[in-house]
């Protein structure tokens, strides 16, 4: 089956080609516009994907020599995420399905992240651990079977990308933040400043980052330490959070295998961390970690062939949780 899938749920505008379980044309643009502001404005967000949409899809078409013809199907984001994004998103997969008279699958933006990592690793066998850490979302997941989900903890506050953006607009760096903290860590010391783990033994699989953050307002304000040993110390105490509690729910569920991605999966003190693990960690390509329309459309054929997909236009955009 040849499916459309259409992303757009924050700042990536992302179209994808999937035919028979195989990506055959794909592409994401990054709202550069954003970073002059700090951060995710959405009602711009929302404007640029409507701009960028159309040419997008024409480039996917043109570059697996198919026309709007060929598609028997699309998939869309339907959430969670910022509302105005998504209804672009949909409004214009809607128009698309209407138009072809091929039916529309809205896609949850989360289940596609947990479900990214079969499309290059199709022999990955649950259960398995998912640690979805991005700007929007930093979660555990137990993934005990194909479609069966169940969250075993996520941030009870920032996100840990948001952690490391706001850290950064902290420490005078640019946005997007965990590149450029990361950046700056490189030639600090990272046992040097003792920032808080908050929660990190608590017996939970939860995180909570906003302590820390308060932690580094006050560290920079007094003005004592270089700022390469601040970001390099900062950035410890995020990776050392998210280790901890990865480890502990692997131990405890007696999981021996786990997938990484978001964002902030590309840090890679993160990835060396979770490397001294014993167990097995699997970091998808980059391309896969971050926001993409390539595992809205893996996952809208896949629901379709195990008949489970919610065919329809009559659905619309939500901001937050998973909706399956
Ligand atoms: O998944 P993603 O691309 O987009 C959304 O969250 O929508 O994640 C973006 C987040 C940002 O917070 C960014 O600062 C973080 O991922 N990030 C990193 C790194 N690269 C991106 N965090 C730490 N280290 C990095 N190398
Ligand atoms: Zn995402």
């Amino acid at each position: 089956m040849i499916i459309l899938g259409i992303e757009t749920s924050c700042d990536e505008t992302g179209v994808a080609i999937c035919d028979n379980s195989k990506i055959i044309s794909s592409y994401t643009k990054t709202q550069s516009i954003h970073s002059k502001f700090g951060g995710v404005v959405p009602e711009i967000a929302s404007r640029e994907h409507e701009k960028f949409l159309p040419e997008i899809t024409q480039k996917v078409l043109k570059d697996s020599n198919l026309e709007f013809s060929d598609l028997e199907a699309i998939a869309v984001t339907s959430g969670p995420g910022l509302m105005g994004s998504l209804l672009s998103g949909i409004s214009f997969a809607k128009g698309i399905s209407q138009g072809l008279g091929i039916p529309i699958i809205p896609i949850n933006h989360l289940e596609a992240h947990l479900n990214s990592a079969f499309i290059e690793f199709e022999e990955l066998d649950p259960p398995f651990i998912n640690l979805l850490v991005s700007g929007g979302h930093t979660q555990i997941w137990l993934v005990k079977n194909l479609f069966e989900y169940t969250l075993l903890g996520e941030t009870l506050d920032d996100a840990c990308g948001e952690a490391f953006d706001k850290g950064a607009k902290t420490l005078g760096l640019n946005y997007p933040g965990g590149p450029e903290i990361e950046k700056l860590a490189i030639t600090g010391n990272r046992k040097l400043i003792d920032f808080p783990r908050p929660i990190i033994n608590d017996g939970t699989y939860n995180f909570s980052f906003s302590g820390l953050k308060t932690s580094l307002i006050n560290c920079v304000n007094k003005n004592e330490y270089n700022l390469d040993d601040v970001a390099a110390s900062y950035q410890e105490a995020i990776v050392d959070s998210l280790v901890g509690k990865m480890k502990n729910s692997m131990d405890d569920l007696n999981i021996n295998t786990a997938i990484v991605c978001g964002g902030v999966a590309a840090n890679q003190r993160l990835r060396e961390k979770l490397g001294e693990l014993e167990q097995t960690i699997i970091f998808p390509s980059m391309k896969y970690c971050t926001d993409n329309a390539d595992m809205i459309a893996f996952l809208g054929e896949k629901k379709i062939n195990n008949n489970t997909a919610k065919i329809g236009i009559n659905f619309s955009a939500y901001s937050r949780g998973m909706v399956l």
